[in-house]
């Protein structure tokens, strides 16, 4: 069955042959066909379909593509954000806190969790999730993790490396041929990507070298890279996800000149053209508004032609909001891009991050992944903070919100 959305006051495609930056056209109709977009243009010239829904003048962007979250875990740590709010610094020693309540949870309460995290997440316009584990660090509760992460999306990443455990605090080495052997060994069939917390800089997180045996154990296994860099100091995780060719780099919150050069080299192509897709930046606002701290430079990437992304990080610990409006409006006001570059990363660029070319965008062919906003234009979702502006989201052709 086919369906015509009509009376777009704002269409944003992210076609870039449309005029370059969003591909914007207004006064527009989109037809969904089978699940994927058939036909997007000015809703005079839109072909006849099975069904027409008018959308009243409202803007529609594509679904958001939230390329990075926690969202498998038990426990609380409202305290410990209260306490930072108060003068605590953000460490990662909090992380274990997520580990003994995760470990201690029934497999039925972690889904049910995830489960309410991803409708909440649906509801804000997020149409594509990144889900990690790394809050279960032994074999069962990580393989658990991944199992239920997989049931919520194809996009899921093993991030058995995101601290050391407290049981093996004097047994690095041991932690690590657990977290490329056995564990690796179970989680890898549920997983798409795996990642690990580089970060000299916290005690119970990974140095370069320890990284790098992880990451290249995880490729080895036929998983993709990603990396946590740069979150707490100007560490090596930006320059080692670029030598792994990993697919994104998060956090940056702490970047050097040569950290910049890197992720714009790994996207200018070798003498012979031959070079795939670079490194994304991903940058994570709401960690830096939750752990109170400088907010990543997005001008200075954006100015090197690094390709950026916008994504929750939704975690119990650092950040736990599961909004991209919200990381879109931090974006725009904190981090200085316009509306429409913030737009992109959170769309197109997450989509960049999960190299998929098939969400991100609502070009012909696409998935019919979108939003509709209850605003005139894109501008608004940082013009109206904290306003639930997304009043409806289609997924693969079906309007899934409201129910
Ligand atoms: O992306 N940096 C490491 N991991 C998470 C935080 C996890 C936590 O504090 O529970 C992050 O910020
Ligand atoms: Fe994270």
């Amino acid at each position: 069955m086919s369906v015509v959305l009509t009376n777009i006051g704002e269409l944003v495609t992210n076609d870039p042959g449309l005029g370059g930056g969003l591909g914007i056209v207004t006064g527009a109709a989109v037809v969904v066909d089978d699940g994927r977009i058939a036909w997007t243009g000015p809703a005079a010239s839109a072909p006849a379909a099975d069904v027409a829904v008018d959308l009243g003048g409202r803007c529609v962007i594509p679904g958001f593509v939230d390329s990075h979250s926690h969202t498998v875990f038990a426990g609380d740590r409202s305290a410990e954000f209260a306490a930072r709010m108060t003068g605590e610094p953000y460490t990662g020693g909090g992380i274990a806190t997520t580990v003994a309540a995760t470990r201690a949870a029934g497999e039925d309460t972690l889904r049910a969790r995830a489960q309410a995290l991803v409708r909440e997440m649906l509801a804000q316009g997020t149409t594509t999730v990144e889900i990690k584990s790394g809050y279960g660090q032994d074999v069962a509760t990580e393989a658990r993790t991944l199992r239920i992460a997989r049931e919520l999306t194809p996009e899921t990443t093993y991030l058995g490396a995101h601290t050391v455990p407290a049981e093996y605090a004097d047994d690095r080495p041991g932690y690590l041929s657990l977290v490329t052997g056995p564990m690796l060994a179970a989680c890898a069939p549920h997983a798409r990507w795996v990642d690990v917390f580089c970060e000299p800089a916290a005690p119970t997180a990974f140095d370069e070298d320890e990284s790098r045996v992880v990451l290249r154990a995880g490729l080895r296994a036929g998983l993709g890279a990603r990396v946590h860099g740069n979150q707490l100091s100007a560490g090596p995780g930006v320059r080692l996800a670029v030598e792994v060719g990993a697919a994104s780099v998060d956090h940056c919150t702490h970047l050097t000149d040569a950290d910049v050069d890197a992720l714009a080299g790994s996207w200018s192509a070798d003498p012979g053209g031959s070079r795939g897709p670079g490194t994304v930046a991903t940058l994570l606002p709401a960690v830096e508004f939750s752990t109170r701290s400088p907010y990543p430079d997005a001008r200075r990437l954006l100015a090197a032609g690094v390709p950026v992304a916008l994504a929750t990080d939704c975690n119990p610990g650092s950040g736990y909001s599961s909004s991209m409006p919200f990381v879109v409006a931090l974006a725009v006001r904190e981090m200085r891009m316009s509306p429409a570059e913030a737009l992109w990363s959170a769309t197109a660029g997450g989509a960049a991050a999960l190299r998929r070319d098939d969400v991100g965008h609502l070009g012909v062919g696409a998935r019919a992944d979108l939003a509709v906003l209850d605003a005139p234009g894109h501008t608004y979702l940082a013009y109206r903070p904290g306003v639930p502006l997304v009043s409806e989201v289609w997924k693969d052709g079906a309007r899934v919100t409201p129910r």
